[in-house]
């Protein structure tokens, strides 16, 4: 078993991109979960599915310790954690092409106009994405936050060349991610779904 989920590597550089699937125990597909906060989504998946590796990114460190030490105590040998910024991780360290899946799920809102700035989900994350996703792979969001969500939702499908809108994607019920917890029944949930055009 694994003493750890957490992947304690570097680039040589900071910049060059990690070999990402030698990090994993084989070539099964990956999927990244950004901002994977707690875990609650992220372990529930890599249970079910022992044929897909995972990747969460958070950039708290005590939430990447718990999320570790959940997966070690459950036996778990497809997750791996990164303790980072998801956009410089996904920009700089995951190498092109080798992703399945993104899914960000109840992203940090930043409420206020005078902080949007802060979002993650702008233009140069979205060509990050697209950069890292293999063709054909998926990006999968929801969000609480109805605004944030038209944002991501519109930033989206404005990028038509290189996405194309799917029915969206619905977590099993024991898949539902702490935030979702949180707002189930009393807060409408926006949710969308992309893949990576192949031409
Ligand atoms: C609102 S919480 C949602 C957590 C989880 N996805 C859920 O739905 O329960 C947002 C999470 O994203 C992380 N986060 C926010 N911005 C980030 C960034 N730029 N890079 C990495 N993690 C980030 C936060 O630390 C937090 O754990």
């Amino acid at each position: 078993m694994n003493e750890t989920a957490s992947v304690r590597v570097f680039s040589k550089d900071g910049l060059t991109p990690l070999p990402l699937q030698d990090l994993f125990a084989n070539e099964a597909p990956i999927e990244v979960d950004v901002g994977c906060g707690k875990g609650r989504f992220l372990l529930a998946r890599a249970k079910e599915h022992p044929d897909i590796n995972y990747l969460g990114i958070d950039r708290m460190l005590r939430r990447i310790r718990k999320v570790d030490r959940k997966a070690v105590r459950a036996g778990l040998t497809n997750v791996r954690l990164f303790r980072m910024e998801a956009y410089y991780a996904i920009s700089y360290l995951i190498p092109p092409e080798t992703v399945s899946a993104y899914y960000v799920l109840f992203p940090d809102p930043w409420p206020k106009k005078k902080h949007h700035d802060h979002r993650l989900f702008n233009e140069r994350f979205i060509e990050a994405l697209h950069r890292t996703l293999i063709p054909g792979g998926g990006i999968h969001v929801a969000t609480d936050h109805l605004p944030y969500f038209d944002e991501m939702h519109a930033r989206l499908k404005g990028a038509a060349n290189r996405f194309e809108e799917i029915p969206a994607w619905k977590p099993a019920e024991h898949e539902r991610t702490d935030f979702e917890l949180l707002f189930l029944g009393s807060k409408d949930i926006g949710r969308a779904s992309f893949i990576k055009r192949c031409d």
